[in-house]
């Protein structure tokens, strides 16, 4: 279990994006520890933020973070936000202000080896952000067919050895149960040619995302559920987002420019924000960061 709090990415180009000095509705989608939303709070004394999300350790470390001195102004919920428009509904609440999604996965749950997330220290192979239900990583890597692990691989991981890595799962899996990281980290290390693991990091590395992204179906829908934020927006409010790979960046931007083609939106980034070297340097996680953020343009309100 992890000490201290996840460092929340690119904290001063998100609030330059996001403060209101109005009363006002902030929805954190991604609550995590409470990072961003601590900031909101902290430097929007009239925001209310309602957080989720999907992990029940998440949300207690938040409530315990922030009620004690926001509980006024604060509203953590233990639900997926691809549920928001059945939430906010039952809330009574028909329009939002701002929307932050800080995607993907947490430092708690990658540096906690009981969750599976790493592949450094030796937990069961689970990866499930809510882990109270669902497929676990273990259950796809025991159960699927090579050619649909192979696609997963490739279509999640950009691996460019998803067959070869696939079709060790498959041999390995006959003789034993994958069920530790340091399991299929020794698979993936056998499927991969020497030669090919310079450079580009771990070489399980994009095994463990594709799986994680399966695991928890993090592309699924996330188009859906951007446009659902978008359009609980009042005009002139905004969604900003956070995201950590190339597949997720292809989703948001792809969403974004479609808003502004039809005019309901001005992306307020036109070009990814990218965090500062300093951070990187500090907080290596931040790396692979891109913020993109999109305003609902007031003239074309479209009610919902
Ligand atoms: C990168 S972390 C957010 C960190 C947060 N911004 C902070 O400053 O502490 C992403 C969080 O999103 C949560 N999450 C992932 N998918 C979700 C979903 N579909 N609905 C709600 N939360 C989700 C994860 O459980 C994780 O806690």
């Amino acid at each position: 279990m992890m000490e201290g709090f996840h460092q929340p990415v690119m904290v001063e180009e998100t609030m330059s994006y996001l403060l209101q000095d109005r009363p006002s509705i902030h929805i954190d989608c991604t609550l995590g520890d409470g990072g961003h939303a601590l900031e909101v709070l902290r430097r929007s004394p009239k925001t209310f933020v309602i957080g989720f999300d999907v992990d029940g350790e998440a949300i207690s470390v938040a409530e315990k973070r922030l009620e004690p001195e926001f509980g006024g102004r604060f509203l953590a919920l233990k639900a997926d936000y691809r549920r928001l428009p059945e939430v906010l509904a039952t809330l009574g609440v028909p329009r939002v202000d701002t929307i932050l999604y800080d995607l993907g996965v947490s430092s708690r749950q990658l540096d906690s080896p009981e969750r599976g997330f790493s592949y450094w220290g030796d937990g069961p192979l689970d990866m499930r952000m809510d882990p109270e239900k669902g497929t676990t990583a273990r259950d796809i890597l025991m159960t699927y067919s090579g050619e649909e692990l192979a696609r997963i691989l490739r279509d999640y991981g950009e691996e460019r050895f998803a067959g070869r890595i696939a079709r060790e799962i498959v041999k390995a899996r006959e003789e034993r149960d994958i069920d530790t990281a340091s399991a299929l980290v020794d698979i993936v290390k056998k499927a991969i040619p020497v030669g090919a693991r310079t450079g580009g990091g771990h070489p399980a590395r994009r095994t463990f995302q594709a799986l994680r992204i399966a695991v928890n179906n993090e592309l699924g829908f996330l188009q859906r559920a951007i446009l659902d934020g978008f359009y609980h927006l009042r005009p002139g409010g905004v969604v900003a987002v956070l995201s950590y790979h190339s597949l997720e960046d292809r989703v948001v931007k792809n969403t974004f420019r479609s808003l502004s083609e039809s005019g309901e939106a001005r992306r307020v980034t036109p070009k990814p924000v990218t965090p500062e070297a300093d951070e990187i340097e500090r907080n290596p996680r931040a790396r692979s960061a891109k913020l993109r953020v999109v305003k609902r343009e007031i003239r074309h309100d479209r009610l919902i």
